[in-house]
């Protein structure tokens, strides 16, 4: 599983990022997470496997949900881990059904963010929690595109991390925690780009591997914006009340 994590953990820093997540949480093996906008599973294998808990993932491509139930079964976690291809908008899920909720990289292409913390709230069992990592948009104006989530302006919805809290309220949620990871961020930057210029293999390599040529682009785009303070890469938790 270890030497697969540069390549599905399909979000900013990879795995690093994950680890952040799940230390954020709190699971135990009676429980259900649910992964929305699951990938190809990284994150809800690590899940899986750091709490012997349940983890569901929904995501809307299902030639990612394919190669997620393969390498599932290559992995042997099949009986903890399930994918069912879905709109995070209108999940196939009976309401109050999950323990806890996380959500890595994907409400940068949602364009109603209430809508969609209201469908997470839906589906949560009553004080259960909700861990997201994601970008948001600073005050400095729009991003260069293309970025790792969108290719033009047209496929990209940031909110300002202060939108992302009161959206997050107005669904019903208390935010416990919401923070920048900007010098993180900018650090693992600066460390992947010394990496390639020493002809190592930089730490991750999901955004390579699904985006070929154009990868080097957004990640040049993805330090602009960030030095520049037009983006902003947040984790927040919260609590369905
Ligand atoms: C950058 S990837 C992140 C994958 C995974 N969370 C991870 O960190 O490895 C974004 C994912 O969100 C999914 N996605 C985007 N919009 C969605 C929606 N409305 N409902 C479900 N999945 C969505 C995409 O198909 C894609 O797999």
């Amino acid at each position: 599983m270890e030497a697969l994590a540069p390549y599905d953990h399909f979000h900013g820093r990879g795995l690093e990022a994950t680890l952040e997540v799940a230390a954020m949480i709190q699971a135990g093996p009676a429980d259900h997470l649910l992964d929305i906008g699951s990938g190809i599973g990284g994150p809800a294998r690590f899940f899986a496997k750091r709490f012997g808990c349940k983890v569901t993932g929904i995501d809307l491509t299902p030639e990612f949900c394919d190669v997620a139930r393969h390498l599932t079964r290559l992995l042997g976690v099949e009986d903890r881990v399930a994918f069912k291809v879905g709109d995070a908008l209108a999940m196939p899920f009976a309401g109050t059904t999950f323990d806890g909720a996380y959500s890595m990289n994907v409400s940068m292409n949602i364009a109603d963010k209430v809508a969609f913390y209201r469908e997470i709230h839906r589906v949560l069992k009553p004080g259960a929690w909700l861990a997201l990592s994601e970008v948001a948009k600073g005050d400095s104006g729009e991003p260069d595109y293309p970025t790792p989530w969108a290719e033009s302006a047209r496929t990209s919805f940031l909110a300002t991390p202060e939108e992302t809290r009161r959206g997050l309220q107005e669904a019903g949620f208390e935010v416990l925690q919401l923070h920048d990871t900007l010098a993180k961020s900018r650090e693992y930057g600066e460390r992947s780009r010394s990496a390639v210029a020493r002809g190592d293999k930089p730490p991750h390599r999901a955004v390579i591997l699904v985006h070929g040529e154009i990868a080097a682009r957004m990640a040049a785009n993805t330090a602009r914006g960030q030095k520049e303070g037009r983006l902003i890469p947040i984790e927040v938790l919260a609590r369905k009340a």
